[in-house]
């Protein structure tokens, strides 16, 4: 029986300005529109979709430092069974699939490591199915699986229209300027926690949403935030551009606090990094804190200051830091497949 493969590659983003909240939970279109950076290589995702009559129903796997973990329950498969529907449904097809996804990101640690998986995924399985799709529809793809996963289809400096359509056909991502546009620019991820978090990104979203007051002045606010965060990065104002980040993290947890119950994500070592990165600020801004639905802090920065930063986060025992380019967009790998030519999973390609 003929398997129809495909494979791609996709690396996180990080969101300077967030995507928090829903307008439409099954299309997936947001509130807001949001701008991210796009990580380098060392923490893609690889996922390999293979469809075959072969099998019977969709089984998604992940591999993650050597071990394969297959996804069972409803909240496992709620971004990918989704994702893998709407494809089918272009491709004219009823074949179930087999997803393998090999990350080199701790898992929902609040570390976008969905935002690679969701974009390899909806990029392999196009792949596997020969669909011609241009890369705005790949996003929009993208996005059905998981929202941020659609800044993800592109590298450097990302922006994701929030769109008004109600179908969702101008909700989608597009690159404003490439990974090679600000050489000196960096990301330290510094992973402080690696335990999966209590409150899910989508769950939270939905009781902000509902309970936040504080959430619709966000929501009111954003535009104006968006633009200068465009026009700081288009100029390279570092120091604008971080005090932005800084202020746009910080508002992002206080509208989880406002939340009903309220939503906690920061723990003490991740408050720590605020102070430390204020202090290390208090001659002139040269760093930047942010977080996302977790406690492990993000710090944009510039190259010469990454090892000053190093020595801070040190001292705070924080010993696993990744330090990032700007990275590149998604792509399709012809030869790498995480599934043989037998629909096999193959652990160590
Ligand atoms: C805090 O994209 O994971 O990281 O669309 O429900 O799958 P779903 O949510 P997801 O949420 C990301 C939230 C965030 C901010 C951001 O990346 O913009």
């Amino acid at each position: 029986m003929k398997i129809l493969r495909g494979t791609a590659q996709a690396n996180p983003n990080i969101a300077i300005v967030k995507y928090w909240g829903k307008r439409d939970e099954k299309l997936i279109l947001p509130f807001n529109s949001s701008i991210s950076v796009t990580l380098d290589e060392k923490l893609k995702t690889i996922s390999t979709v293979a469809f075959s009559e072969k099998f019977k129903e969709d089984e998604v796997y992940i591999i993650y430092k050597g071990t394969l973990k297959k996804l069972e329950t409803k909240e496992e498969l709620e971004k990918i069974l989704p994702q893998l529907e709407v494809i089918r449904k272009i491709a004219k097809t009823n074949l179930r699939a087999k997803v393998v996804s090999k990350s080199f990101l701790p898992i929902a640690t609040g570390l976008a490591s969905s935002s690679a998986a969701l974009c390899a995924t909806a990029l392999a399985a196009a792949s596997a199915l020969k669909l011609k799709l241009n890369k705005k529809e790949l996003s929009i793809l993208s996005r059905l699986g998981s929202g941020s996963a659609c800044r993800s289809m592109f590298g450097g400096f990302v922006l994701w229209e929030k769109g008004t359509n109600e179908d969702g056909s101008d909700s989608f991502a597009y690159q404003f300027k490439n990974e090679n546009f600000w050489k000196d620019f960096r990301i330290l991820i510094c992973i402080i926690e690696e335990r999966e978090k209590k409150i899910k990104s989508r769950k939270g979203m939905q009781q902000t949403v509902a309970t936040s007051v504080l959430f619709r002045k966000r929501i009111e606010m954003l535009p104006y935030i968006i633009e200068k965060t465009k026009k700081a990065i288009l100029e390279k104002d570092h120091r604008t551009l971080f005090e932005i980040a800084m202020k746009e993290s910080n508002n992002l947890h206080a509208v989880l606090l406002d939340t009903w119950p309220p939503i906690i994500y920061l723990k003490d070592l991740s408050k720590n990094v605020i102070e430390e990165i204020l202090k290390f600020n208090q001659d002139g801004i040269k760093a930047a804190y942010t977080f996302d639905a977790g406690p492990n802090p993000v710090i944009f920065t510039l190259k010469k200051y990454v090892p000053p930063l190093k020595l801070i986060l040190k001292k705070l025992k924080i010993k696993n830091i990744i330090v990032s380019k700007v990275g590149g967009g998604a792509k399709v790998l012809k030869d790498c497949h995480l599934i043989d030519k037998e629909g096999r999973i193959i652990l160590n390609f």
